[in-house]
């Protein structure tokens, strides 16, 4: 049971994750691409939301294959977003605000371009030849084994000049490592020795559990749920090609490696089913990362049955030393408004804020941001352009930041890289400063209802009983006891409990039901 007198949670238990995609943050030279000194030119809208930490997507050297996350050179800044220089100005002005900053790892795969690649492919017996994953042609000619790319198509690409092939679970521009080879390991350990000299607060870490494929590459098995029309990727189970347990070895390895800085936060991304996802946690004794993410809210149906069988079962799988995490928006999935609709949105605010765990925000869904239509020709995402029209693509939740009324919203001084929201003139982050009813509004509440209320921050939790779509919920700490009810439909419901609202989603009420789309706070 939580209780006042307990020992202080570290800040990555009490705190607030925002998530920011540096190429649609703020553009400060007129490229129509966000950089660094733009983010550090709005690190007052994110200290003003109430957030504890930024987490930024990959600022690193890259072609742009997949926008950064084809990393060059781990230990550079991209030149387009600044230099080291530029980067060491946002970490100092960001933990001046009170704001930690963690930035993304990608250990899967480098770029093409990464000059280790170079030397691996340059020939068979190259030092770096093992730091990535070569095979033999099968005896036909075709590729190693059956791997999907996640991308589509064959996760093998034949290089000619030394007549083998090489794996990338993503884009061919993305060849993965081969954490099996101990130099690759130590140099990849250096990069984050590299970051956490710097003062970077921790790492998301893209794909983690990606990183260690099965000995012998065997054929994955057929997935027999697969249709056409969905991703090609899930054609098969990746049985083999993820969630090794070696993977989960060299998780506990970075970990050790983050605790012997002191307070540094991994959070990893991972895609699993509960009982397995919950092994990236560790033990006491071997811990692996602090959080790994979880994206169920993003995964389910937006329902009261179905939330509450998701919460229900996520908590049930915790691990006693588990500290629980939640996520609504990415750079890779759908906005929520666009999913649930405008008025479930604040819904969807709500619980993600008085939820027990670490919650992840997405930049722009404090603004409500929406269906935003990309023209064919202004695609950009390549997961979109190798399996168009199956509704995958993600530039339309990578739009740039919509800041006040003025050209180009405020973003860039030319034509953004990505289409603006549709609705930017008004939907901005300038209009609604001014609008008590906006979502940024009711963002800026909840976060601050989160901080003052240890009770919503790390207090216990337990679902309440309540009536067909609603949603109940209690969270307690000590003597304190706040209790949440959120309305999933659009109907009136009654309110499961009595007491004083100290916030709902919606303006007025207080007449003891629960209005269509509402959800409460109450003591
Ligand atoms: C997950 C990232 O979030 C996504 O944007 C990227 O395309 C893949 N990993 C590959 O790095
Ligand atoms: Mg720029």
């Amino acid at each position: 049971m939580s209780q006042p007198d307990d020992p202080p949670p570290p800040w990555w238990e009490r705190g607030t994750v925002y998530q920011i995609y540096p190429r649609s943050f703020q553009d400060s030279d007129g490229d129509g691409v966000g950089d660094l000194a733009g983010i550090e030119r709005r690190l007052d809208h994110v200290a003003a939301l109430g957030v504890d930490a930024i987490w930024l997507s990959p600022i690193f050297p890259s072609p742009m294959a997949d926008f950064g996350y084809d990393v060059a050179d781990y230990c550079g800044i991209e030149p387009m977003f600044g230099d080291l220089a530029a980067f060491d100005r946002l970490l100092a002005a960001a933990h001046a605000r009170g704001l930690r900053l963690l930035l993304d790892f990608v250990p899967n795969h480098s770029s093409d371009q990464h000059p280790w690649f170079q030397a691996s492919r340059s020939s068979r017996t190259d030092p770096k030849r093992d730091w990535y994953i070569w095979r033999d042609p099968a005896p036909d000619g075709g590729p190693p084994n059956n791997w999907i790319s996640d991308f589509g198509g064959s996760a093998w690409d034949y290089d000619a000049a030394t007549g083998q092939y090489y794996l990338h679970a993503f884009l061919k521009q993305q060849p993965d490592l081969n954490w099996r080879n101990p130099a690759l390991k130590a140099a990849m350990l250096d990069v984050m020795r590299f970051w956490f000299d710097r003062g970077v607060d921790g790492f998301r870490i893209d794909v983690l559990w990606h990183i260690v494929k099965a000995e012998g590459l065997p054929d994955n098995p057929a997935n027999p749920y697969w249709r056409p029309g969905i991703t090609e990727r899930d054609r098969l189970i990746q049985q083999h090609s993820t969630d090794q347990p070696e993977a989960h070895a060299i998780a506990a390895e970075m970990r050790a490696l983050a605790d012997s800085y002191g307070e540094r936060v991994l959070i990893g991304e991972i895609f699993l089913p509960n009982d397995r996802h919950a092994r990236w946690y560790g033990t006491p004794e071997r811990p692996q990362v602090h959080l790994p993410f979880n994206f169920q809210l993003i995964e389910n149906a937006w329902d009261a049955v179905s939330l509450r069988r998701v919460i229900a079962d996520y908590e049930a799988s915790l691990p006693p030393h588990g500290w629980p995490n939640w996520v609504i928006g990415s750079h890779d999935a759908p906005r929520i408004a666009a999913r649930v609709g405008a008025a479930q949105a604040r819904v969807a605010a709500m619980l993600l804020l008085t939820l027990r765990g670490t919650p992840t925000l997405y930049q722009g869904d404090e603004l409500g941001i929406a269906q935003v239509d990309i023209p064919p020709e202004r695609v950009r995402d390549p997961q979109e352009l190798r399996q168009p029209g199956i509704g995958i693509g993600r530039d339309r939740s990578r739009t740039p930041m919509p800041w006040d009324s003025s050209p180009h919203a405020g973003f860039s001084a030319v034509e953004p890289w990505l289409p603006l929201n549709p609705d930017w003139r008004t939907r901005n982050v300038a209009a609604q400063e001014t609008d008590p009813r906006s979502m940024l509004a009711l963002y800026r509440h909840l976060l601050a209802l989160r901080r003052a209320q240890p009770a919503l921050a790390i207090g216990d939790f337990a679902l309440l009983d309540a009536a067909p779509d609603v949603l109940a919920y209690e969270r307690r700490h000590g003597h304190t006891v706040l209790r949440v009810a959120l309305n999933l439909s659009a109907e009136p419901r009654p309110l499961p409990f009595e007491g004083e609202v100290l916030l709902s989603t919606l303006e007025g009420g207080g007449g003891g039901v629960l209005r269509g789309d509402e959800g409460v706070v109450m003591r």
